[in-house]
C-alpha cells in the first residue's frame, strides 16, 4: 500500500513530482461547480479538473466539441470559488476546449485567461507530437500543462468513435514517443485515456512527470474519473473503466472520500476496470 498524502499540503507541480517519486497515488476527479468542488476539496482530492466533459454531463451534448472558451472560463471560476481560490489544497486544471489552441498565440491567450480570470493553475490539452510546440509556448509563458494522449474525445470524428488506443504495436510506439516529446517540450503532467494497461505502465515508467490514467490501468501514478460517473448520475452507460462509488456510500461526500481512499490504497482500478 502506498503512503497517504499529507492532506494539508498544497498540491503543486513540485508536490506531484514528489508524489510520483514516493509512489504516492494521485487522486483526481472532474468538477464543474462550486458546491461539488467544495466536496472534493474536503475529501482530499489532489487534482480537480474542469473537463470539457461538461459538454456532455452538464450541457447534455453528444460530444465535447461544442464547448467554448467562455463555457470553460465560467465553470473554472465556479470551481475555483468552491476550492477556496489559492488557499485551496487541490490543484485546479482547466481543459482547453476544441479548436481553442490552433495557434501558439491563441493557446497562450486562452490558457492565460483560464489562469488570470478563472483561477486555473494548469491547463490540459489533447494531442501528440503535433502539439509539442504549443506545449513549449505555454511552458515559456509560465503556464503549466497536462498533456493528454490515448483516446482524445476532441478527435472523435477523426478516429470514428470512442475506443481503446494503442493496441497495435506501431500505435503504442508512437504514443510512447509522443509522451517523451511532450515531456521534453515542458509538459508537467500526462493524462492517458483508454490505453491498454501494459502500455500505460511502459509510459509511466519511461516518464519523469506523473501519469494520470482514466481507463489506463493501475500502474499509472494517479487516477481520474468523471465525477458524475462515480455518483452514477451520468446520462447513458457508465464506461467499463469507471465505478459507481455511490452504490455503497449513502452520501455524495462518502462516495468521493471512498474513491480517494480506493485510489490511494491501490484498490481502484480493479481488474474489471482495465483494458488489455
Ligand atoms: O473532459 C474530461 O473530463 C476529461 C477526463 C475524461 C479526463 O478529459
Amino acid at each position: 500500500m502506498s503512503a497517504q498524502t499529507d492532506t494539508r499540503q498544497k498540491i503543486t507541480v513540485r508536490k506531484l513530482a514528489q508524489m510520483k517519486r514516493d509512489g504516492e497515488k494521485i487522486a483526481c476527479l472532474t468538477a464543474y461547480d462550486a458546491s461539488f468542488a467544495r466536496v472534493l476539496e474536503t475529501a482530499g482530492v489532489d487534482i480537480v479538473l474542469v473537463g470539457d466533459s461538461l459538454g456532455m454531463v452538464v450541457q447534455g451534448k453528444e460530444t465535447t466539441l461544442p464547448v467554448t472558451v467562455e463555457d470553460m472560463l465560467y465553470h473554472t471560476q465556479c470551481v475555483a470559488a468552491g476550492l477556496g481560490g489559492e488557499q485551496g489544497r487541490a490543484l485546479l486544471i482547466t481543459d482547453m476546449p476544441f479548436l481553442s489552441f490552433t495557434s501558439q498565440e491563441e493557446a497562450v491567450r486562452n490558457a492565460g485567461a483560464f489562469m488570470k480570470e478563472g483561477g486555473a493553475q494548469m491547463v490540459k490539452l489533447e494531442g501528440g507530437a503535433d502539439q509539442a510546440e504549443t506545449v513549449a509556448a505555454l511552458n515559456r509563458n509560465g503556464i503549466p500543462v497536462c498533456a493528454h494522449l490515448g483516446l482524445q474525445p476532441q478527435y472523435v470524428h477523426k478516429i470514428g468513435g470512442y475506443r481503446v488506443q494503442g493496441r497495435e504495436r506501431s500505435d503504442a510506439e508512437k504514443m510512447l514517443a509522443d509522451a517523451l516529446l511532450l515531456q521534453e517540450a515542458g509538459a508537467d503532467l500526462m493524462l492517458l485515456e483508454c490505453v491498454p494497461d501494459i502500455l500505460a505502465k511502459e509510459i509511466t515508467v519511461a516518464l519523469d512527470i506523473p501519469v494520470i490514467g482514466i481507463g489506463a490501468g493501475a500502474a499509472c501514478d494517479g487516477q481520474i474519473l468523471v465525477l458524475y460517473d462515480i455518483l452514477d448520475i451520468s446520462m447513458g452507460l457508465r464506461p467499463k473503466f469507471s465505478k459507481n462509488f455511490m452504490a455503497s456510500a449513502g452520501s455524495i461526500e462518502k462516495a468521493v472520500s471512498d474513491y480517494v481512499s480506493a485510489v490511494k490504497q491501490g484498490q481502484f482500478p480493479a481488474a474489471e476496470h482495465v483494458f488489455e
